[in-house]
């Protein structure tokens, strides 16, 4: 999730637009750069690294402050774009960091998100001459801009939207046209910020705040044209679409969160986008997943005797969810263990064995030397991280990269989403290789996984009030049990952690079937137990289960599957998530759980993003 701004108007504008890339800083990234246009060139430094490479990079570029070009000119410079950089397609370079340029330098890009049908069309513009200087999928925008460019940015940016399929967001400049930003977007988020004779564009409104609260949003699909005396919005088109300006209210902080009153429910909301970005481009086809950036063969895949997942806390629930899909998909023996356990456990690891590490961070000390532990032992080592850059995509054999954004809140949400989503293309891929599953139940697979980032949104938006209300109710209850059974057996142990760890309230997660073997002692009166019931083949053991503890007088609270009454029949509150295919309810289900314990810590008046005695990676033994 990279961060772009633009500005375009009658004030010197770099500064201005370094100051909207620190407001932007949050969403993280790994290298950033800006392009003027000024004294008949666009100007432009990149720099790896955070901001202050780039000031540094900029003073190197002959900066004097007089705010000429990027560096010195005559006429300060009034239009120009920017970019922070999280890199999806392509190493962290400078070649790669943004701006990009078309072949004459004319056109020059910013864009956040993910191009789908990069390669491709990389092939047909090279194919007619273009060349290219970066790795990244998003100097294709410059070049397509080029390829329909007759002297209307605006019609050419229209011609290259056409031909893009994807996630993104991005905002273009000519040097023939000085007075205006065309910007697009598809998916991800784009805001005008208005002013007087002058206008800014970017992806998020902290880019601007500080000059204006007037913002005008742009809707999916639209393409804006702005220019120092404001902004007209179009369809694909070109079709004018009226549009009401609204004022932002924000103070600083919520700013920064994106109008969130914290990090965690920023990330909550993001994880649509953090699942969308990190399927985007492997499922561009239809009925095949595209796990080509993957550095893993296709023959080791399709012969390797057994996998075995490694992981800590949050990561080692998805890939607990993960094993599930591979086993029930592409019928490989899955082993999976606590970072923790498997290296001083002495596993057998073989030369045949993939062994899979699953961290967001990409630096918990457990689950890198669990890896390394299978290494030695001969195994293929894959690592599913969030980082570029980070240790585990230093000591493993292939990376398989979610691509969640920068995860402020210590409780992991978005990264979790998006690891189960990256699990279930795993599972997928093995399957297809394997020959495990019919192409059309494959093709089935990959249309409900491409449907999973707008059901996110519609789930949350669904149940947000109701988990609000019941956390109200239960926040002072003393112990929780989470129960579930198969795939829901996961996403128990994940919302009990996220109670635990935010709310600092106990809790236990059970398998189902295993309640009458213990821990049923535990039920009294008003024991809230919150039971994952999302319809599965395992739905009527489940519900018997319900029973057993609704016996005991406990309050059971029941996540269940849109249109299942069976559920809502047996269970005292029951917060429903829209139909899926069954074996990826575990990505809506655990959404109601994550606002549950978000709301019952908040009501509780604790600190959600940096909860006590935890930190946001642990690098220690
Ligand atoms: C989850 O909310 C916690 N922050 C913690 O359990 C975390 O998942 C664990 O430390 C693993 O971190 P990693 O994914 O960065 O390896």
């Amino acid at each position: 999730m990279c961060g772009i701004v633009g500005y375009v108007g009658d004030r010197p504008c770099r500064d201005l637009l370094i100051a909207g890339l620190e407001k932007l800083e949050y969403r993280g990234y790994d290298s950033a750069g800006v392009s003027v246009i000024t004294d008949g060139e666009i100007d432009s430094v990149r720099a790896v690294g955070n901001l202050a490479n780039l000031r540094e990079a900029i003073d190197e570029h002959g900066g004097d402050g007089g705010d000429g070009g990027v560096a010195v000119a005559a006429p300060p410079a009034t239009i120009g774009v920017a970019h922070t950089r999280w890199a999806t397609h392509g190493r962290v370079t400078e070649e790669n960091a943004h701006p990009h340029g078309d072949c004459a330098d004319k056109i020059h890009i910013v864009l956040t998100g993910i191009v789908e049908n990069h390669a491709e069309l990389r092939k047909e513009l090279e194919a007619e001459g273009h060349t290219f200087s970066s790795e990244t999928d998003a100097e294709i925008v410059s070049h397509l801009i080029e390829r329909h460019y007759k002297d209307d940015l605006a019609a050419a940016v229209r011609g290259a939207f056409a031909e893009l399929r994807g996630h993104y967001a991005f905002v273009a400049m000519h040097l023939d046209q000085r007075d205006t930003l065309v910007a697009a977007r598809k998916e991800c988020p784009l805001i005008v910020g208005l002013g007087s004779d002058e206008n800014f564009v970017a992806s998020a409104i902290p880019a601007f705040l500080a000059e204006t609260r007037r913002v005008l949003m742009v809707e999916n699909g639209e393409i804006v044209t702005i220019t120092p005396d404001g902004a007209e919005i179009t369809d694909a088109d070109g079709n004018p679409i009226s549009r009401e300006e609204d004022e932002v209210t924000w103070d600083e902080d919520a700013a920064e969160k994106g109008g969130y009153p914290t990090f965690m429910k920023k990330e909550i909301h993001e994880q649509a986008d953090a699942v969308a970005e990190t399927i985007t481009d492997r499922l561009s086809g239809l009925d095949s997943v595209d796990l080509s950036g993957v550095d893993l063969d296709d023959e080791f895949l399709r012969t390797a005797d057994r996998l075995m997942i490694v992981a800590c806390g949050t990561s080692y629930h998805a890939g607990l969810v993960g094993r599930y899909a591979i086993e029930q998909w592409a019928r490989v023996p899955v082993g999976i263990d606590i970072a923790s356990e498997y290296r001083y456990r002495d596993p057998v690891s073989r030369p045949n064995d993939l062994v899979i590490g699953i961290t967001q961070s990409g630096e918990t000390a457990d689950t890198l030397a669990a890896m390394r532990l299978a290494g030695e032992g001969g195994s293929k080592v894959l690592a599913i991280t969030n980082i570029m850059g980070s240790q585990a995509t230093r000591d493993a054999d292939a990376v398989l990269f979610t691509r969640a954004g920068l995860e402020i809140g210590v409780a992991a949400t978005k990264t979790f989403t998006s690891q189960v989503a990256a699990m279930y293309l795993l599972a997928l891929r093995l399957a297809e290789l394997r020959g495990t599953m019919p192409p059309e139940r494959i093709a089935e697979l990959i249309a409900a996984i491409k449907g999973l980032p707008s059901k996110i949104d519609e789930t949350l938006a669904k149940v947000d009030k109701r988990a609000a209300a019941i956390a109200r109710t239960h926040k002072d209850q003393r112990f929780f049990l989470y129960l579930g059974r198969h795939i829901g057996l996961p996403i128990c142990l994940e919302g009990a952690l996220k109670l635990k760890e935010i709310s600092y309230i106990p809790a236990d997660a059970y398998a189902a079937g295993e309640m009458k073997h213990g821990p049923i002692a535990l039920l009294d009166e008003d024991t809230p137990v919150v039971c994952v019931a999302t319809d599965s083949p395992v739905l009527d053991k489940v519900l018997s289960n319900v029973e057993e503890v609704r016996a005991r007088g406990a309050d059971v609270i029941a996540v269940a599957t849109e249109g299942s009454d069976r559920v809502a029949e047996v269970a005292d509150q029951t917060l429903f998530v829209p139909r899926t295919d069954w074996m990826l309810q575990p990505i809506l289900a655990i959404l109601p759980l994550q606002l549950l314990a978000y709301y019952i810590a908040r009501e509780n008046g604790l600190n959600v993003d940096q909860p006590r005695n935890l930190a946001k990676t642990v690098t220690v033994e």
